[in-house]
């Protein structure tokens, strides 16, 4: 029997577990637009605790989940300062500025943290007509674009006490906030205590299928869920997604230090290859970038060495790729990574 693919492109990819379908498969259902599916309802109450909030509302996407946040933060005409290189202003098709009507400010330092000198002096909350009022303060955590990293806590504190000084919200997208807390051995309270609202993906490490949740202040989750329902986002019997999210956060949770673990090893052989090196060092959590300075091998030629060998990874650019660990992916895969990575480059 062949081996499985070993697919390192995304932790987005991973399938539901036998133990997670039988929890769907089980799953009492409702009208979730009228509030009525169990699962949902649960789901909602469990990630309110999680994070420390007063509720919490289950959105399709960590897409959709960032959009009504925003949208339920702002008005049109508002600034909102945000990391240039987040997935935010990169990756989600500038619906900020085409649905929520909002001007992104972009400051960030190359750690994922945001200036604070400069934010305080970029907040505008005058009457001079020429500018837009500052809104909302947006951060991410971990820092996708930069390789999984953790932003530290007490650049969290900082920024919560100029934010609130300047009577300003914070959002965080929180996609793998958990990833973050079990990094940093913190309860997910203590990230999301120094915002108003926070997002969290079950579809990428914790290996849901499907969604996210959004928490804040009950006025705040009104608000979301009225968005939610105009962007067409009001899903009905969710209960058996919402089901496999609430499998995941009592199984899949502590278990992604294996993950960590496991992306620092396929670092740490990157590192060892003379044609490779890591681009923001050894990783703090899931996610490696790595670039190939092999004179005669582009990255491209090395994914598709590696395709060959059933290892796959997501090229970034023409000499950079990503690899991302996650539940899909066991000690026995980055050893097979790890092998192939070796083969390809001396072959
Ligand atoms: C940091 C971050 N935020 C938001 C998202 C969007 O999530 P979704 O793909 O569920 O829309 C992603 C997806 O990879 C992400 O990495």
């Amino acid at each position: 029997m062949s081996e499985p693919v070993v697919d390192l492109r995304s932790d987005t990819l991973t399938k539901p577990t036998p133990a997670m379908r039988r929890a769907m498969m089980a799953a009492e259902v409702g009208d979730d637009v009228w509030g009525e599916d169990p699962n949902v309802n649960a789901l909602q109450e469990e990630s309110a605790a999680l994070l420390g909030k007063e509720a919490a509302l289950y959105v399709p996407s960590g897409t959709m989940a960032n959009l009504v946040s925003v949208k339920a933060h702002t008005q049109p005409g508002d600034e909102v300062i945000i990391h240039p290189l987040s997935h935010t202003v990169r990756y989600e098709s500038a619906g900020g500025a085409m649905v929520a009507g909002v001007q992104w400010r972009p400051l960030g330092n190359a750690d994922g943290t945001l200036p604070l000198a400069e934010v305080e002096a970029a907040i505008y909350q005058g009457d001079n007509p020429h500018f837009a009022p500052t809104r909302l303060i947006c951060l991410e955590n971990t820092h996708n674009a930069l390789g999984g990293t953790v932003l530290p806590l007490a650049s969290l504190d900082a920024l919560a006490a100029l934010a609130r000084a300047k009577g300003l919200p914070m959002h965080l997208d929180g996609a793998r906030l958990l990833n973050a807390a079990v990094a940093l051995d913190v309860q997910a309270t203590r990230i999301a205590a120094a915002f108003d609202s926070t997002s969290l993906c079950f579809s990428k490490g914790l290996g849901a299928p499907v969604g996210s949740i959004v928490a804040g202040s009950k006025a705040f989750i009104a608000r979301c869920t009225r968005f939610r329902k105009m962007f067409g986002g009001g899903m009905r019997q969710a209960g058996f997604m919402a089901a496999a999210a609430r499998y995941a956060l009592r199984h899949h949770v502590t278990r992604l230090a294996e993950d960590h673990e496991h992306a620092r090893r396929l670092a740490a052989a990157i590192a060892d290859e003379p044609h490779l090196e890591l681009i923001y060092g050894m990783p703090q959590t899931n996610i490696v970038f790595f670039r190939c300075t092999h004179p005669q091998r582009s990255m491209a030629e090395l994914a598709e060495g590696l395709k060959a060998r059933g290892v796959l990874i997501g090229p970034t650019g023409p000499d950079a790729a990503r690899a991302v660990t996650h539940l899909d992916v066991d000690g026995a895969g980055i050893e097979r990574a790890i092998a192939a990575l070796h083969a390809v480059l001396k072959g």
